[in-house]
């Protein structure tokens, strides 16, 4: 069952493999990039309960010995105490330059854990082993890396690749259904923005996703990641095509902003939500039919995912509150907005021409159901 995406970047090209169990095979599958047999884990507390000792069996089969640190869980560990933290023990532990970092864990982990490898010792090779959906299918491909700053998401970091990645498939069924479906939002994504088939056969299989299917979930993880790949190694550091990544972003990011990153809204629930949005706001412009906004919302309500501002808990504030945490994002060039629009379900593109009055009319129309501060 298991699957190899392979990413040809020149120089830095790597695998990607996706599968059910690969914690198990970890240690034979990491042993070919040690110089000596040993590894620096970086994980979470709540992953360091369910999986560690699976990873160190996994690892210890192959005769590789493994020391680690868990971070708590969350995205405000993504930011400088513990990044520090993380590049200090990694000193502490003597990782040297030919050593490997191995990232355990969510987006958090990834993220915080390869930027810690991109600056130890001038850059240190790292691998991901993803635990959950969204950090299988998004974050720990394609070599973004970083940390959080008061002023922003991400808005620190750089790009370093790593130098495998081991997608366990299996480890997704300790994922709560809210996270899972969190990131299952940026699956539908790729079939969104590049794949109208994709899309059509996530509306088939969603339900046997959720409810567990393992062929499926490899075969929906290792389609994500390939188009992912073929994304990257087109534009690996985001000056044109990569942005399509980004369809439902603008929106989502203003909304996880107004909800103050918290538990209010996860970010693959955010990047639901703004696809929704994007949709509309594209039929609106008579870019696509208004088919295509009712087809996106419909998949995801029958998945039971949050689709509407108004299935946000709480009050949201206005319009024009939202346009201007919008244009904080760091998709912002030139101070012009950019968006990724569709011309229909697998066919986005990047614009920057964008009325702002059709925006804060979508944005009106979506809060009109809403509580609002
Ligand atoms: N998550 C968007 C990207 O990797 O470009």
């Amino acid at each position: 069952m298991e699957r190899i995406v392979h990413v040809p970047l020149e120089g830095r090209a790597y695998d990607v493999v996706i599968g059910p169990g690969l914690l198990q095979s970890a240690g034979t599958r990491i042993a070919p990039f040690l110089k000596r047999p040993r590894v620096a884990v970086v994980t979470d507390e709540t992953v360091a309960d369910l999986h560690l000792e699976s990873l160190r069996q996994g690892l210890g089969a192959a005769g590789i010995e493994m020391v680690s640190l868990a971070l708590p869980a969350g995205e405000s560990t993504k930011g400088w105490p513990q990044f520090t933290r993380t590049v200090e023990w990694l000193l502490d532990q003597k990782v040297e330059r030919n050593d490997v970092v191995v990232a355990f864990g969510g987006g958090v982990i990834g993220d915080l854990v390869g930027f810690a490898a991109s600056v130890l010792r001038r850059g240190v090779r790292f691998v991901q082993i993803p635990t959950s959906l969204l950090a299988q299918v998004d974050s720990s491909v394609g070599g973004k890396t970083g940390i959080n700053a008061p002023q922003g998401k991400n808005l620190i970091g750089a790009f370093h690749q790593p130098t495998l990645v081991l997608a366990d498939t299996e480890v997704l069924g300790t994922l709560t259904a809210r996270d899972f479906l969190a990131g299952y939002g940026e699956v539908v994504k790729y079939g969104m923005l590049g794949e109208a088939e994709f899309f059509a056969w996530l509306e088939d299989m969603g339900p046997k996703l959720a409810s567990g299917d393992m062929e499926a979930r490899v075969e929906a993880v290792a389609r994500s990641v390939q188009m992912k790949a073929d994304i990257v190694v087109r534009d690996e550091t985001e000056q044109g095509d990569r942005a399509l990544l980004n369809l439902g972003h603008t929106f989502g990011h203003a909304l996880e902003a107004a909800t103050g990153y918290s538990d209010r809204l996860l970010h693959g629930e955010g990047v639901a939500i703004g696809c929704a949005l994007a949709f509309e706001l594209s039929a609106r412009l008579g870019l696509c039919s208004q088919e295509d906004p009712s087809r996106v919302r419909a998949h995801l309500k029958s998945m039971g995912m949050k689709t509407d501002l108004s299935d946000i808990e709480g009050t949201l504030p206005d319009a024009e509150t939202l346009l201007e945490l919008m244009g904080q994002d760091k998709k912002v060039v030139d101070g012009q907005l950019r968006f990724i629009l569709a011309r229909g379900i697998g066919d986005a593109f990047v614009t920057a021409d964008v009325p702002i009055s059709a925006v804060l009319a979508v944005l009106q129309d979506a809060l009109a159901d809403c509580a609002v501060a």
